[in-house]
């Protein structure tokens, strides 16, 4: 890499920022003032009824993972129906919608998925459809166990307004470990390897590089990560705050490095989603993904063993960058069970809620207390990673952009992968770039 970090400060400074209300000059907190609102009390009662919970948590590990917070919350609230209701999609490609349509309508789930940063702070909390969880937070005393780059970056106008449940690593790379050792390949660092070891395998596995893009997000995390890969963090930040080109060198290097790999990929990527993909490195029919660390819930949950198994590096030249995907949930106004919302999201931040919720998820939890010998190897070394690695906000989700400038990538990445042209997507990207990044 060589580029310097983009401070901690950085990160969270962009990822709780609206491009709107700078625009107009109105500080982001004054504008949240404005919206008014009260600030949760903590949930005392024992709990009937139900429990609505609204995420995208359908597939192997993460749906493991949410099932773990659920007894959590079930074995102190027997009386309590918990009522799952997970709208199937990676990255929520269909649940965002259907969660669109929900608040929209005055039918909020007791409380939601929500993606820490902008997704968050510029679409639900600046419409004025979210409570603070700020005391809450207090009476948890969720200052001593959560990063303070967590909570800043989950939090607006003096409020809080969600709780982070954990972190995962969107840079990631997996392999079958028995094919790169049957083949003399060690774990690629620079993108350079990655492609030599890439034509390597060719011939030798049905197609060296798995690929589900289905929902078009798991090329745009290959466009991010390469952009990083690329440009280093400084020029990351810089593009994704509208500062830096779409048509600069660095972004048409990372396009052109997707249309390389599109290269090695199985020709039915359009058709499957990103589990879709790791069951080919299951089936040893691939050697190669690149996805976040929920892929490593995915492996986990079919009996694939970390480090025996399947292996972890970051993704091609991001070594020493942390590409943050921060799930979060929160409490909406008009939630029809608001206390059991309010339990739910003190689950959530409990030292039991996240030990149960992570170790199946594949990701790492948001608290520091949990202790790491519950984690397999590669969570452990990603927790390790975390607190030195050089950390930046991920696009595809949600939280160093605005959503309409990540579903307009999306859509554009889409394009993409069927007509190869780097010229174009840059020029198209930078068209987003000017309609949604400027303030
Ligand atoms: C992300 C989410 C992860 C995981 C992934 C695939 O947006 O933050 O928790 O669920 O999508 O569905």
């Amino acid at each position: 890499m060589g580029k310097s970090k983009w401070t901690r400060r950085e990160f969270v400074k962009r990822a709780g920022q609206t491009t709107g209300a700078v625009a107009i000059g109105l500080s982001f907190a004054d504008f949240l003032a404005a919206c008014g609102g009260g600030t949760a009390a903590p949930s005392t009662s024992g709990g009937t009824g139900n429990l609505e919970i609204f995420s995208w948590w359908t597939a192997g590990g993460e749906a493991d993972g949410l099932a773990e917070m659920f007894k959590i919350y079930q074995a102190k609230y027997p009386n309590v129906k918990i009522v799952n209701a997970a709208v199937a999609g990676g990255a929520g490609t269909n649940a965002k919608a259907v969660l669109k349509t929900r608040m929209e309508s005055g039918k909020p789930p007791d409380s939601f998925q929500v993606h820490a940063g902008q997704e968050l702070i510029s679409t639900w909390v600046k419409a004025g459809k979210m409570e603070p969880i700020t005391s809450i937070w207090k009476a948890q005393n969720w200052d001593s166990t959560i990063p303070k780059d967590l909570k800043d970056i989950v939090s607006s106008g003096g409020d809080v307004w969600s709780v982070p449940v954990n972190v995962h690593r969107g840079n990631a790379l997996w392999y079958n470990k028995k094919i790169l050792d049957s083949n003399g390949i060690t774990p690629p660092v620079t993108m350079d390897d990655f492609f030599s070891a890439l034509s390597k395998l060719k011939g030798k596995v049905q197609a060296p590089l798995a690929l589900g893009s289905n929902g078009n997000w798991e090329v745009q995390m290959l466009l991010e990560n390469n952009i990083v890969a690329a440009g280093g963090t400084d020029f990351y930040k810089s593009v994704m705050t509208g500062k830096a080109s779409f048509t600069d060198p660095n972004v048409k290097q990372a396009l052109t490095w997707i249309k390389q790999m599109l290269s090695y990929v199985n020709s039915d990527h359009t058709n499957l989603g990103w589990d879709d993909a790791d069951k080919r490195l299951i089936a040893g029919t691939s050697a190669f993904n690149i996805m976040g660390d929920w892929a490593k819930g995915f492996f986990t949950a079919n009996n694939w063993t970390a480090n025996v198994d399947f292996g972890a590096a970051p993704s091609p030249g991001t070594k020493g960058v942390y590409m943050i995907v921060c799930d979060t949930f929160g409490l909406p106004k008009g939630a029809p069970d608001r206390d059991n919302a309010v339990a739910w999201i003190q689950v959530a931040g409990s030292e039991a809620g996240q030990a149960a919720f992570n170790p199946k998820k594949g990701s790492i939890p948001a608290r520091t207390d949990v202790p790491a010998s519950i984690f397999d190897p590669i969570a452990q070394q990603f927790i390790a990673e975390f607190k030195t690695d050089a950390l930046v906000p991920s696009s595809a989700h949600g939280s160093a952009t605005p959503d309409a400038f990540a579903s307009g990538v999306n859509d554009e990445m889409g394009q993409f992968v069927l007509n190869k042209d780097v010229n174009k997507t840059a020029d198209n990207l930078q068209k987003l770039s000017d309609s949604y990044l400027k303030s």
